[in-house]
């Protein structure tokens, strides 16, 4: 699997850490700020209640970014990955995607999925950078001004966990 890039160069103590209930404002401003159609606060305090992998990328104390994955049945959903404007490019949503695909390993997943528009080039490249390969569509799965737009579905196969030390 790849590692992460040397990453925020000019910004010291870049870390990911697990998403707490008092990092969710600032999540949400995050989220708002980056989709016509975010999720709302709820949503993402029912994702911390029912132990979805939810983390966070922080400088300091400011929330930079954030991921939510889901697993269970072998498989992990990336559920939401977003990295404020302002910190966009610089590695972090790489970093980010692979903290929780580590995870999904480590937890014995075989596959990764998830959904993005087609549109969405930017998120697609960084998908495909570690991977990530189009199996599927999901017509009108996304809200859209002028109605609905499809989902491109992209998986990830994941290395077979280590066999247990004899
Ligand atoms: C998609 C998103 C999470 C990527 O996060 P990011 O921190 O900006 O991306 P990274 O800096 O980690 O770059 C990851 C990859 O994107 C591509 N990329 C990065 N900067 C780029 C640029 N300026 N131009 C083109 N591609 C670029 C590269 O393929 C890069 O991989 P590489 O560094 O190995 O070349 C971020 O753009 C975002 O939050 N977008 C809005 C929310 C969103 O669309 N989320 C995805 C929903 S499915």
């Amino acid at each position: 699997m790849a590692t992460a890039p040397e990453l925020f160069a000019d910004v010291q103590e870049v870390i990911i850490r697990p998403m707490r209930a008092a990092d969710v404002p600032e999540v949400v401003a995050i989220e708002r700020a980056s989709y016509q159609f975010p999720w709302s606060e709820g949503i993402f305090r029912d994702c911390l209640r029912v132990g979805y992998v939810c983390r966070v990328v922080t400088a300091g104390r400011q929330v930079m970014g954030y991921g939510v994955m889901s697993v269970g049945a072998g498989e992990a959903h990336i559920l939401n990955l977003c990295i404020a404007e302002e910190f966009r490019c610089r590695g972090g949503g790489k970093k980010i995607l692979i903290c929780l695909l580590e995870r999904a390993h480590a937890a014995g997943m075989a596959e990764a999925f998830l959904e993005v528009r087609p549109s969405n080039v930017m998120a697609i490249r960084l998908y495909q950078s570690l991977g990530f390969e189009r199996v599927g569509t999901r017509r009108g799965y996304y809200q859209a001004v002028t109605g609905r737009e499809d989902a491109a579905v992209l998986k990830l196969s994941l290395p077979a966990p280590a066999p247990p030390l004899s």
